[in-house]
């Protein structure tokens, strides 16, 4: 689509002439012989560009840049000046005009100029809108839920994110803690700085330190040059430490000097350096429970227990089930570029009914899996893993109405998940389950387990 200028010159003649011009290069062009006029079609219309001559009657360019640049900040405005009043305008650039013209002009240099500043607009439009997503990415609107049990964890995140309050993340594998640490740290004035994040399990105790800290040229073997550690990293925004329960003592020690002096060490060093850095922590163990054992410090744990918050189990908050699968599956298939569009009610009942050990990480699993397998774009309970229907939530507490059938169930059941295991393989799925090959093939023909099915299942 063409783009709109407004040209505003009280020479009548002349606006006149620029605008069709400015139509014979491809733009559309509106004229209007004074500042008034010219706001009162930027309040009916969109226009990409103003081109403005500086002398006015009544209202003149410069008050006419000023009222676009408060009303329509994306507008770029370019002024048009006589050659004695060059020096007006550069005080207008200063002003935030995107450039100025000097009459006489000719048109090319004009057209020049206009393109520049629209190509300008759209790179700040674009960056701007790169920016809105991302931080959609992880504002509350990526959180999603609607039981009691997670609109509590929303409250207690949207109180503790303007704050600078060290934050605890408690809840099984799968709740999201990852997800609201950084829904904190992006709805948090620290949003411009980094977040750095650090998996305390998953880097060797030796290394922990160096790797949170930094360390000098030499401090110890393999230590070739200086490092800057996650701390420093981290500085003016906010540090994500996961899995802080599996955190060494040593290294606990270290941590509580920072939290309590905001200082630090590299290894190795003399110097000290100071650092701002807003911690999130997070467990799925029982810090209390650690605490008691001797295996985490208990100062640290009050410096970190500032502000608690416990996400719950998927079990326990069954009702998001459907509003999360739904999400889910809108982004999957968009992302592979599949058609389908929705549960039948089977497949619905199975995801609500099972209890996701998992949690939501796994229920993200099993949806991937489903756009995968689907033939149509209904997902139905055959589309589901089978460890869906193999412990149903609640199961033990009702007795089976056909205590064989329902044996029988849970033998293949049983059976299949083997045979996946081992690809097939009988040898290996009969050790598996801990029986002779040569019952596992009774059972296989007794169950009428088809092989083939069963693996690619
Ligand atoms: N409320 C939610 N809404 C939408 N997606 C979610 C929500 N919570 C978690 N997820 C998604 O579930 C997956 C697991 O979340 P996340 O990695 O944050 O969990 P975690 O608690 O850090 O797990 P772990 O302890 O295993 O590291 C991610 O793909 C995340 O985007
Ligand atoms: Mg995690």
């Amino acid at each position: 689509m063409s783009r709109s200028v407004l040209v505003v010159d009280d020479e009548v003649r002349l606006a006149d002439v620029l605008a069709a011009a400015l139509e014979d290069l491809g733009y559309r062009a509106t004229a209007v012989h004074s500042a008034r006029a010219a706001l009162a079609e930027l309040e009916q219309a969109r226009f990409d560009l103003v081109l403005t001559d500086l002398r006015l009657p009544v209202m003149d360019g410069r008050a006419l840049l000023r009222e676009v640049r408060s009303r329509w900040p994306e507008i770029p405005v370019i002024i048009i000046t006589a050659f004695a009043a060059v020096r007006d305008a550069v005080d207008l650039v200063k002003e935030g005009a995107f450039d100025y013209i000097a009459k006489p002009f000719e048109i090319d240099d004009v057209s020049a100029t206009i393109r520049r500043a629209l190509r300008l607009a759209d790179i700040v439009r674009d960056n701007e809108r790169l920016r809105g997503e991302l931080e959609g990415r992880y504002s509350f609107a990526t959180l999603v839920g609607n039981s009691a049990a997670f609109r509590r964890v929303i409250e207690q995140v949207t109180e503790v994110c303007e704050t600078k309050a060290t934050v605890l993340l408690n809840g099984e594998s799968g709740t999201g803690k990852e997800l609201v640490a950084r829904a904190i740290h992006f709805n948090s004035p620290r949003r411009d700085r980094p977040f750095i994040a650090v998996n305390c399990a998953a880097i060797p105790e030796t290394l922990l330190e160096s790797e949170l800290f930094g360390h000098v040229k030499g401090a110890f073997t393999g230590a070739v040059t200086n490092r800057t550690g996650r701390f420093a990293a981290a500085d003016g925004g906010t540090l994500f430490l996961d899995e802080i329960g599996d955190m060494p003592l040593p290294i606990q020690a270290k941590l509580l000097r920072v939290i309590q002096e905001r200082s630090f060490e590299p290894v190795g060093a003399t110097r000290t350096q100071t650092v701002d850095v807003r911690l999130v922590a997070a467990t799925h163990k029982d810090i209390r429970r650690a605490v008691d054992k001797g295996s985490f410090r208990e100062d640290l744990f009050y410096r970190l227990n500032v502000f608690p918050i416990q996400l719950p189990p998927l079990r326990e908050r069954a009702d998001d089930i459907p509003l999360l699968a739904a999400h889910f599956l809108a982004e999957l298939a968009e992302a592979m570029g599949k058609r389908a569009t929705g549960f039948s009610p089977a497949a619905l009942a199975a995801m609500t009914a099972y209890d996701w050990p998992g949690n939501i990480r796994e229920l993200h699993n099993c949806i991937e899996r489903a756009v995968i397998v689907a033939k149509t774009q209904t997902i139905d309970a055959p589309d589901l893993p089978q460890d869906l229907f193999s412990s149903r939530r609640g199961e033990r507490d009702v007795l089976p109405r056909d205590l064989d059938a329902e044996l029988e169930r849970i033998e293949r059941d049983f059976i299949i998940e083997a045979l996946r295991r081992s690809d097939g393989i009988q040898v290996r799925a009969a050790k598996l389950l801990g029986i002779a090959e040569r019952s596992l093939w009774h059972r296989i023909k007794k169950l009428g387990i088809k092989l083939g099915r069963a693996i690619a299942d």
